[in-house]
């Protein structure tokens, strides 16, 4: 069984015939959600947390949670179970619109099965509106069973869903398994450094970007948390910031808040001391 799951996964993964539909798709996406507050509504950065996985347990719960009163409350549940399936279906227009804002930020094989995701979610919802409308007509035998289905495609959409996070590492944090010891370490002369010049360094096999701004000299992970890009190929912004250079995440020198979407974890920082004319680091012991 497994291994069929896994086969048809990876086969959506192999279909390039989906790559031209993708690509428009995402650039609408990228257009619709380029603001500042979009994106970061959107991605979960005022949250510390990618939002769509928060969101996606209020649809798939009331949908639920209505078949669970058709099958066990009868027509005794028909008004709360018709209530749910609209509850269900107001909660899944925020939650497609941050799993699409997600879903524009990834590319090749992820991007492809997060397509067949959204098609799949998509397919749930029209089952469950059918449904909506259906029990509003009286009609409770098909209304129950339009939910039932609706919730069984929602919940193969969503083994795709899982899969792009658990096993391609979509959307998980890329910094989270870098533990350099706390000690501080010998990485530059700070001759190398010009202002907003960006460095990177090496300190136990963890990448580190050291940046000279304003005259004080800062030390993040050069590890993007979004989806791993190289801070150190990107370019400092705005206010202190660094901006990543492959969509467009900022996080603050200083502490590395991250201040844009899409990432929704804070950049590691780096303690910095200078030492006869030598830089050195150690992971912030405050953060
Ligand atoms: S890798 Fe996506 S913003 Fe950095």
């Amino acid at each position: 069984m497994r291994k069929l799951i896994e086969g048809v996964i990876d086969d959506i993964g192999e279909m390039s015939s989906l790559d031209g539909v993708c690509s428009k798709t995402a650039g609408w996406v990228t257009r619709a959600t380029k603001g500042d507050f979009v994106k970061n509504a959107l991605s979960g950065t005022w949250l510390g947390h990618p939002l769509h996985p928060v969101l996606s347990d209020l649809p798939v719960g009331a949908w639920a949670m209505a078949s669970a009163l058709d099958v066990t409350a009868g027509r005794g549940g028909a008004k709360a179970a018709r209530r749910l399936v609209g509850l269900g279906l107001l909660s899944a227009v925020p939650t497609a619109a941050a799993g699409w804002s997600d879903w524009a930020d990834t590319y090749g094989p992820p991007q492809r099965v997060g397509y067949a995701h959204a098609l799949g979610n998509a397919a749930g919802v029209a089952l469950q509106a059918a449904s909506w409308v259906a029990r509003a007509r009286g009609r409770r035998g098909a209304g129950v069973m339009l939910s039932g289905v609706g919730l069984g495609v929602t919940v193969c959409a969503a083994y795709l869903g899982g899969h792009l996070s658990f096993v391609r590492g979509i959307g998980v944090n890329h910094t989270a398994f870098q533990e350099p010891a706390t000690k501080w370490t010998d990485v530059a002369s700070l001759s190398v450094l010009s202002e907003d010049k960006l460095v990177r360094v090496t300190v136990e096999g963890v990448p580190v970007v050291l940046v000279r701004h304003d005259g004080q000299v800062y030390a993040l992970s050069a590890t993007c948390t979004h989806a791993g890009g190289p801070l150190d190929e990107g370019k400092i912004v705005g206010d202190g910031c660094i901006e990543c250079p492959w969509h467009g995440s900022v996080f603050r020198l200083a502490d590395g808040e991250a201040v844009r979407g899409p990432a929704s974890v804070d950049e590691p920082p780096w303690d910095v001391k200078i030492d006869s004319g030598r830089v050195l680091v150690r992971p912030a012991t405050s953060s």
